[in-house]
């Protein structure tokens, strides 16, 4: 036990943090395209916040949260989403005082007591947009395209994009009410947990993973037959924009999302060939979650990104790009009388911006060669008794195995301009 990581954790090795560094890199480069700025809020929160702003009859909060009582009796949780604490972060900095669309974007680990299988962690980590203070669908159909455009850009094909739209406070109700009708004459087969969200969130039942609940949920009365007109209008300006910018999409009247904040818009990525855990994305818009957490009334729209299964989806599909991370120079110096001279020479190249490694073990010159293979050198240097004696050493290019000598003091000339012109 003392051996293993926690079950659902992992380990990200430093041969994988390569494709993690690409991934953020995307990420973060088409958020600056879009105007999107970082924000990094705490691991942890006060559990009130979740329970709040994530919902009391979600799985989330009714199963999967790491809860405790720190020291000071506190009940404290580690965040399982970011959208709240993003929400939380804008009322305590005042960011509504600021010309809207605040517009934040956050990547980290996030934590959930899930049932661990492919693709699905107990820490995992999210990719995250939040846009705060506009109501209107432009923003709705902005943010799934920088969502798709991310997607695409790390060269993932076949994604399935599903729209819905969950309705607001004044559609709702009447939902509410046909859902309550339709599952009465089953309500005795429903699991308990859909008993206890019968009369608190029915529509919590159509999201259930018991797959005898799933069955009693079909056909039963969709949300769109109850949208008011204000959400309709909402909707047909989100598939106009994305029709209009060439966004394929399907509307799925199904699509309810896990967490209770939605309104509105809902969307979710898809990339079947991930099997169970498909999701890439989820998102949707939040109209009242702001004012449910204690800040002004104030519309917003968000999703994130499990990084874990869209790295999964592009080690499927050879979409990762080959990261070398060879060095530049690698220094060989077998006679240790002359290791201070080798050290200084690679100490000079790494203060000049070079990639510089050196054997530490006084090894023989074969064992140091070994060494410079493995770390993939481009150059090496060779610091033998005769050379040293002449103030100079040889330089080797690994590539096309030509060899020169060079004077020591010439060193961080010579090889900044092979490196840079190499
Ligand atoms: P979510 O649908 O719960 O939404 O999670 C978003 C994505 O996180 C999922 O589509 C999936 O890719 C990934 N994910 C979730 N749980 C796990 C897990 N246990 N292991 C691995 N990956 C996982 C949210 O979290 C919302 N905060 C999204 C949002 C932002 N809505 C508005 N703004």
């Amino acid at each position: 036990m003392l051996t293993t990581a926690p079950r659902g954790t992992k380990d990200i090795m430093p041969t994988d943090v390569t494709a993690w560094r690409y991934l953020e890199e995307t990420m973060r480069k088409i958020c600056a395209q879009y105007g999107y700025k970082e924000i990094r809020t705490p691991v942890f929160e006060h559990t009130e916040l979740f329970l709040r702003g994530i919902g009391e009859t979600t799985d989330v909060v009714e199963k999967e949260m790491y809860t405790f009582t720190d020291r000071g009796e506190r009940s404290i949780t580690l965040r399982p989403e970011n959208t709240a604490s993003a929400v939380r972060a804008y009322i305590e900095h005042k960011l509504y005082a600021d010309p809207a669309p605040t517009k934040l974007f956050y990547m980290g680990p996030m934590f959930r007591y899930d049932r661990p299988q492919a693709g699905r962690y107990r820490q995992f980590h999210q990719f995250g947009i939040e846009a705060l203070g506009v109501p209107g669908p432009n923003i709705d159909a902005e943010i799934i395209l920088l969502a798709v455009q991310i997607l695409q850009s790390l060269g993932l094909k076949d994604l399935k994009l599903k729209i819905n739209s969950v309705g607001c406070p004044k559609c709702r109700p009447e939902h509410r009410v046909k859902l309550q009708e339709f599952f009465k004459p089953h309500f005795d087969e429903l699991c308990k947990d859909c008993q206890s969200r019968y009369d608190r969130n029915p529509l919590r039942l159509l999201d259930c993973k018991n797959p005898h609940c799933h069955e009693l949920g079909e056909g039963a009365p969709s949300l769109e037959e109850c949208l008011c007109d204000e959400c309709k209008a909402h909707f047909a300006g989100l598939k106009e924009l994305l029709t209009a910018a060439g966004v394929d999409y399907e509307v799925d009247h199904n699509l309810v999302r896990g967490l209770d904040y939605y309104t509105k818009t809902a969307f979710e990525i898809q990339y079947a060939p991930l099997g169970a855990q498909s999701a890439v994305c989820g998102g949707g818009r939040y109209d009242g979650l702001i004012k449910e957490v204690g800040g002004p009334e104030t519309p917003g729209i968000g999703f994130a990104m499990g990084m874990e299964r869209v790295l999964l989806a592009l080690e499927s599909q050879n979409l990762l790009p080959d990261f070398t991370d060879a060095m530049d120079v690698f220094v060989v110096c077998p006679n240790q009388e002359h290791f201070a001279k080798a050290f200084k020479a690679a100490i000079d190249l790494r203060r000049n911006g070079l990639k510089v490694d050196y054997d530490f073990q006084g090894r023989s010159m074969k064992a140091q060669m070994k060494a410079a293979n493995r770390v993939k050198a481009h150059y090496v240097l060779i610091f033998g008794d005769d050379e040293v004696a002449r103030n100079q050493v040889v330089l080797r290019n690994m590539a096309n195995s030509e060899q020169k000598e060079i004077a020591i003091s010439d060193i961080t000339t010579i090889l900044q301009t092979e490196v840079h012109e190499g």
